[in-house]
């Protein structure tokens, strides 16, 4: 911690603002972490014409958003600014334009009252998902990250005390998952259109490769399954690209959840911890979420499954993990800046 950081202790109402990427959240939580609102805007249907988040338009939309967002969170949680204890926002990793939007904005307000503030690493966010979704979980814990932009295997020791185990050498988790609904031609940014149709889907009607296999490592890697996919819909017709297109999702959605979960149980037996957990946005996926319970459950280990609203990027969780990062005082948070590359366990402050 910093020299200006402010005195520790429970604090009352706290403001949380997340603007990392592509969606415009907020929330506020009291002093034992329950969440009293957290309000998401998805620019989703912005970006989708693109194909993908476009930095630039991400900044002007959050910049658009981010007051009234604010003001639905507090009305939520029937709270006024003067009812604030504590602001906290995301300061990294993300897009740069982005995240200086909810990091100024909360700064602001933390500034005007003369606030404690609390930068908020978004990796560590997805951890503070976990603590909200299960306050007692046990440690050590192993949590699965994974999202459009991240796929990680983390141990946890503590809530502030986090080790990289593993990662992805090539696309996150959701960038396949996302790749993958693009070549189907399903909606943007994917992932969840391409969960929804294999569930119809028989996920043994096509062999799909799972990078590393076997081998003694715990990243991931996927980049072959998603151009074995490009390779196995090129050489079908039109007619079979539609008639066997749920088939085709289940089987591709089969072998990426199997690369996650089984560097996930490799990890947890190597790794000897009491829980497992999954956060990110893929956390959302159906498959992951029911093969993750029922294989933490044949190993007896303890599992955190937390709610979709938990998983895809949201101000509460950032506002959970503000209650272990930096707390700084005013005027210390002033000179404090937001930044894109962050790694895991990195706290600014
Ligand atoms: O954590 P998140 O909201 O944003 C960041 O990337 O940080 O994650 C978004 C990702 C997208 O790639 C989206 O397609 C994916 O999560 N996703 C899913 C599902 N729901 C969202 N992927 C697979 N199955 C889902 N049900
Ligand atoms: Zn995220």
């Amino acid at each position: 911690m910093s020299s200006g950081s402010a005195a520790s202790g429970e604090l009352g109402l706290t403001l949380a603002l997340e603007t990392s990427c592509d969606d415009t959240c907020a929330a506020v939580i009291d002093g034992s972490g329950r969440i009293l609102s957290s309000v998401i805007h998805s620019q989703d249907v912005i970006h989708e014409k693109y194909g993908g988040v476009v930095p630039e338009v991400a900044s002007r939309a959050h910049a658009e958003r981010a007051t009234v967002v604010l003001r639905e969170a507090l009305a939520e949680a029937g709270a006024g600014m003067a009812d604030l204890e504590a602001v906290a926002a995301t300061v990294g990793p993300g897009l740069i334009g982005a995240l200086l939007v909810g990091f100024h904005t909360a700064k602001a307000i933390a500034w005007g009252r003369r606030l404690p503030f609390m930068p908020v690493n978004h990796l560590h966010g997805h951890l503070g998902a976990v603590w909200l979704a299960d306050e007692q979980v046990p440690l050590p814990l192993l949590a699965l990250i994974v999202s459009g932009g991240h796929t990680m295997l983390v141990r946890a020791d503590g809530r502030r005390e986090f080790q990289l185990l593993g990662q992805t050498l090539d696309d996150a988790a959701g960038e396949a998952f996302d790749k993958g609904a693009r070549l189907l031609g399903l909606g943007y940014p994917g992932g969840k259109e391409l969960d929804q149709l294999a569930e119809r889907g028989d996920p043994q009607a096509f062999t799909f490769p799972i990078a590393l296999r076997g081998q003694d490592t715990l990243d991931f890697s996927f980049s072959g399954v998603k151009t074995a996919l490009f390779y196995l819909l090129r050489d079908m017709t039109a007619e079979e690209r539609v008639a066997r297109a749920a088939d085709v999702a289940a089987s591709y959605r089969e072998a990426v959840v199997e690369a996650l979960v089984g560097r996930l149980m490799r990890a947890a037996e190597r790794e000897q911890v009491s829980a497992v957990a999954i956060g990110g946005g893929v956390a959302a996926n159906s498959l992951l979420r029911r093969r993750v319970t029922a294989e933490a459950q044949a190993a007896g280990l303890h599992a955190v499954i937390p709610p979709f609203r938990l998983c895809t990027d949201n101000a509460a969780m950032i506002a959970s993990a503000a209650r272990y990062s930096p707390r700084l005082a005013f005027p210390a948070y002033l000179s404090v800046e937001a930044t894109s590359s962050l790694r895991l366990g990195e706290e600014v402050g």
